[in-house]
């Protein structure tokens, strides 16, 4: 396969002439996009970032994860949450693997979770570590927590001088608590642009810092990123416009109301969140809007596969595919065959995934009539990452201006942060 991915419609359930009606209303919505005129386009640098990224930003993280390393810090505690943390958990998991790099990249602030906190504290007690705080407001609890208990945890541990070289601060170039604080302790500090919200900012400080602890090379994603720009700016061929329209019309025209994402590999989970959290928060608004959710299979085949083929059928089916494993094991013959898998013998891994893929497809769409929308990516590297996340960008922002709302807001996350501040009695 050439292309870095592929999309098929073939099982979608919607043909080309369903989607005539809506060609005018999509290409007026492009022209929207690429002269940033929609609602939330204060909040569209994301659209030109794979070229204008901050280069010697980059430059100044590669150095202090050097120097950080160069001090025997074995494991970076990363704490925030939302779109301060899924990024650079679901590029880390995506490119390095999900186990691989458990010791060295530990995420915290995620939750208001006691038993979470003390059981990363037990896991840190015999390493050296540092700390990358990430919050764009600067003021979200959960992260802010974390920070506290573990910042002192730090500063006991090694003094306070020396902790403040091993905490880095990514937050809001000049407002915020976290801003005001980092300035205060002159902890080492990284911006995020105003014009890139939480969930489009993973290629922002917020995933890079992190990703570049995890050895992953940054500048691959920026480039796989910056193709993708260039495949899905013109409206022809537009891939993430096509998938946007297919899924908008199940919506509005077959009551589709739940679309769930599909991966079969083991390293993929957290892209499910990073993806739900995308279009979630993106489109859930003024009353609309699909339910993304998620399943990995083969697991789920084993407990929500029953529902999925047979339950009331209001979804439909997003299956994000890898055409090439990083590792592979081929079945070998076994003499005795007490198993009686020797007729799998040669085979890898990966084929067999592939043809439970394929009888999953057919179980679902050919018995049960779901509709399926198929993502095929090339493979598992940093460029194709950095291309995936683009495309569905760019998804994402037409399939919310498709349901008139604004992609670039989150009033509603805003709304429990309120409730939950009041309650807790802060002025
Ligand atoms: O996408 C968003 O904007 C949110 O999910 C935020 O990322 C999340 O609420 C965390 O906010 P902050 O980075 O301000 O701590």
């Amino acid at each position: 396969m050439d292309k870095i991915l592929k999309l098929n419609l073939n099982l979608s359930t919607i043909n080309k002439e369903q989607k005539k009606k809506y060609l005018d209303k999509v290409s007026k919505i492009h022209e929207m996009i690429r002269k940033r005129l929609g609602k939330g386009n204060e909040f569209m640098d994301w659209l030109t970032w794979p070229v204008d990224y901050d280069k010697q930003e980059i430059e100044r993280i590669i150095k202090k994860v050097n120097w950080m390393k160069s001090k025997k810090i074995e494991t970076l505690l990363v704490i925030g949450i939302g779109g301060s943390y899924l990024g650079a958990q679901s590029a880390i998991d995506f490119i390095k693997g999900k186990i691989e790099k458990q010791d060295e990249i530990i995420f915290s602030g995620i939750n208001i979770s006691s038993a979470h906190i003390k059981q990363i504290e037990r896991k840190l007690k015999n390493k050296k570590w540092g700390i990358c705080v990430i919050s764009k407001s600067g003021t979200t609890l959960e992260p802010a927590l974390s920070f506290r208990y573990f910042k002192s945890l730090l500063e006991k541990k090694e003094g306070t001088d020396k902790a403040k070289d091993y905490i880095v601060v990514v937050t809001d170039n000049d407002k915020g608590a976290l801003k005001s604080l980092a300035n205060k302790k002159e902890y080492d500090s990284y911006s995020i642009p105003n014009g890139i919200g939480g969930r489009f900012s993973g290629m922002t400080p917020v995933g890079t810092f992190p990703m570049i602890f995890a050895d992953i090379d940054v500048i691959e994603i920026f480039k796989g990123a910056e193709k993708a720009m260039k495949d899905f700016s013109s409206l022809e061929n537009n891939l993430a416009y096509e998938y946007a329209l297919t899924r908008f019309i199940l919506y509005t025209e077959q009551n589709k109301v739940l679309e769930i994402f599909t991966t079969y590999d083991f390293d993929l989970g957290m892209m499910s969140e990073w993806w739900k959290q995308l279009f979630g928060e993106s489109e859930g608004k003024d009353g609309k809007a699909l339910m993304p959710l998620s399943v990995e299979y083969s697991r789920d085949l084993h407990s929500l596969g029953q529902i999925i083929q047979e339950g009331k059928s209001t979804f439909l089916e997003t299956t994000l595919w890898i055409e090439k494993d990083h590792d592979e094991i081929i079945i070998q013959n076994d003499k005795l065959n007490l198993d009686g898998l020797n007729y799998l013998s040669g085979m890898s891994f990966h084929d067999i995934n592939k043809k439970a893929f394929k009888g999953v497809v057919e179980a679902h769409y050919k018995s049960a009539g779901t509709p399926n929308i198929i993502i095929t990516l090339k493979d598992k590297t940093e460029f194709s990452m950095g291309y995936l996340w683009y495309f569905f960008f760019i998804g994402v922002t037409m399939s919310s201006y498709l349901l008139e709302v604004n992609p670039f807001d989150q009033p509603g996350v805003e709304l429990y942060k309120k409730n939950m501040f009041k309650n807790l009695g802060d002025k």
